[in-house]
């Protein structure tokens, strides 16, 4: 990260910078960006338009606050240049909280690359008359896949299975669970969670039951017969499998907990494609070290990514991916034009194409 840092200084530096290129970059608006996470392509996009301000990673505090003294005896704080952004583009999950946005008078717009906005303080952004875009709709065929390939590997010991023949052995010990016709429960029925049903539905003649806190799908009814639960313990303890799929919000955090998971069949399997504070961490731990569920397979976990040393990586029964459920070629390229058009419109004062507040 401080290489980013310091190329950024460099870039500025009166003594080193040709005088062409920087009277260019006088005019340009400032972005900042975690440039440590962004890939090559993006970064080289925004670049072509933007100065690219880059600030340090999260969990790197000692070098954050290195990086600032050095800023500082400079006499150009890391506050006076956060102060001149226009603009965030947040590629990962970094925090973007009041703080920093009362740091940023000049902010018009973040542009998020991703559909998930729970690291971002949307409603200070929403106060301070500030943009938030987001990513919707252009990855929920990619994240429904993923959620599927979980399912299926968990159900039919793919991971272990595959674990078991590299190192020699042939034989499995345990048969696998049936997925065809089994009943599947999804909690949160919106974009993502219908991709799921009609993927359940079509391919493996799954019984759909869903859960939304707030109102019907009436599409998932009617395409894919979801049937809807009026509660969630009625979902829970109906169902073979539970899919999560709703955003990270007060009301949704650890959801899923030792009294939820309690309610479910001994022989059911949660799958994870949310966020990871959706479930309690240690709660699900137990409930599967005692077996009191079958099995969970999970994409995002609390927190992330969980310590090498989490014990949850070694449970036999858990399958923990990280972070992939976008992480398709298209669906990647997809994310980041519709972020950087966000960007570029929230940068021009028009309005975004997919704005969330
Ligand atoms: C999303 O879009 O929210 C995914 O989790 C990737 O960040």
């Amino acid at each position: 990260m401080e290489v980013f840092w310091l190329r950024i200084s460099a870039n500025n530096c009166v003594n080193t910078f040709p005088k062409r290129k920087m009277a260019e970059e006088v005019g340009r608006k400032k972005v900042l960006i975690d440039l440590a996470d962004v890939p090559q392509h993006v970064r080289q996009e925004l670049e072509s338009q933007y100065e690219l301000i880059s600030w340090p990673r999260q969990g790197q505090e000692e070098e954050k606050e290195e990086a600032e003294e050095r800023e500082e005896e400079k006499g150009k704080t890391k506050g006076k240049r956060l102060a001149e952004c226009e603009a965030i583009f947040t590629y990962l999950h970094p925090t973007v909280d009041r703080k920093l946005l009362e740091k940023m008078p000049r902010l018009k717009v973040i542009s998020n690359h991703g559909v998930g906005v729970d690291h971002i303080d949307a409603k200070a952004a929403t106060e301070l008359g500030i943009k938030v875009g987001n990513t919707p709709g252009v990855l929920d065929e990619a994240t429904a896949d993923l959620t599927m390939a979980l399912l299926l590997g968990s159900a039919r010991h793919v991971v272990s299975a595959s674990h078991l023949t590299r190192s020699g052995g042939w034989d499995f010990p345990s048969l696998g669970c049936e997925v065809t016709g089994a009943v599947l429960g999804i909690v949160g029925m919106g974009r993502i969670g219908r991709q799921v049903a009609k993927r359940a539905r079509c391919g493996f003649d799954m019984t759909i039951l869903y859960y939304n806190p707030r109102s019907r799908d009436v599409e998932a009814e009617t395409t894919w017969q979801a049937q809807y639960c009026a509660s969630l313990d009625e979902l829970l303890a109906a169902s073979d499998f539970v899919s999560l799929h709703c955003p990270l919000i007060p009301s949704t955090h650890h959801l899923i907990g030792a009294e939820q998971l309690a309610r479910m069949k001994p022989t059911a399997t949660l799958i994870n494609v949310s966020r990871g504070p959706v479930v309690d961490t240690e709660a699900l731990y137990q409930a599967l070290l005692r077996s009191q569920i079958r099995a969970a397979a999970m994409d995002v976990t609390d927190p992330e990514p969980l310590p090498a040393s989490h014990p949850l990586r070694q449970l036999p029964n858990a399958i923990i991916t990280p972070h992939l459920g976008s992480a398709s070629d298209r669906t990647r390229a997809r994310m980041a034009a519709l972020a950087i058009q966000n960007l570029h419109a929230g940068l021009n004062d028009l309005p975004l194409v997919a704005q969330y507040n």
